[in-house]
């Protein structure tokens, strides 16, 4: 197994995939790591949703812009957040901040797990609320806060650039440049 510098650095957004399968082992494997996220007070305010059939898969890919690449992937997460369950200790901040936060983290574990075991993922953020809750016949105070494909990748995808260090992290004010020596060599990417 990668170590998660490995993962990280490795990590690419895929969105051409072959027609095998994810199997049972990994799909939980997957799920547990996404259940293993932080989460406000710990109250993981998301659900996820499981999608394999394929008409879902189109349905969803339609849903997000016509994304078709999507469909090709086995299976879909979709992550809802659920801000009800963090308003009951949170109120507002809870409904409007840590129950997408919730969401979003568990999303990025279940990311990077895939990765670690040999699959690609895309993070997509790119649908229709209405139609997603629809398609996974999710209630409408559910917030659809990422689509995240799953499959073995066909092919390698091309490496996408980062903004330089300094122009984004900053050492004790804001403004001041943060001076970054590279250590994670591995993380071949143009910019960090
Ligand atoms: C919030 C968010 C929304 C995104 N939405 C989409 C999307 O709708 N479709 C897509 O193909 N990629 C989407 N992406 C993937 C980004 O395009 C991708 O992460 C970025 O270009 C960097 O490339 P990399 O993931 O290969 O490092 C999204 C990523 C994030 C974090």
């Amino acid at each position: 197994m990668p170590d998660i510098f490995d993962v990280m650095a490795r990590r690419r957004s895929v969105r051409r995939y072959s027609s095998e399968e994810v199997s049972e082992e990994d799909l939980n494997l997957i799920l547990e790591a996404a259940c293993s996220a932080p989460s406000a007070g710990n109250l993981q305010a998301y659900e996820i949703v499981v999608i394999r059939d394929r008409e879902r898969r189109v349905g969803l890919a339609k849903a997000s812009l016509n994304q078709m690449f999507m469909a090709q992937a086995p299976v879909h997460l979709v992550f809802l957040a659920y801000p009800e369950r963090s308003a009951a200790i949170y109120g507002r901040r809870g409904a409007r901040l840590y129950s997408l936060q919730d969401a979003t983290i568990a999303a990025t574990f279940a990311m990077l797990a895939a990765h670690a075991l040999g699959y690609g993922t895309c993070w997509v953020g790119a649908f229709r609320d209405q139609d997603v809750l629809r398609i996974v016949e999710a209630p409408r105070n559910r917030i659809p806060v990422a689509i995240i494909t799953v499959g073995k990748p066909e092919g390698l995808e091309h490496t996408t650039p980062r903004l330089k260090m300094g122009s984004f992290v900053f050492e004790e004010i804001h403004g001041r440049p943060f001076n970054h020596i590279t250590v994670m060599r591995k993380l071949i990417r143009p910019g960090c």
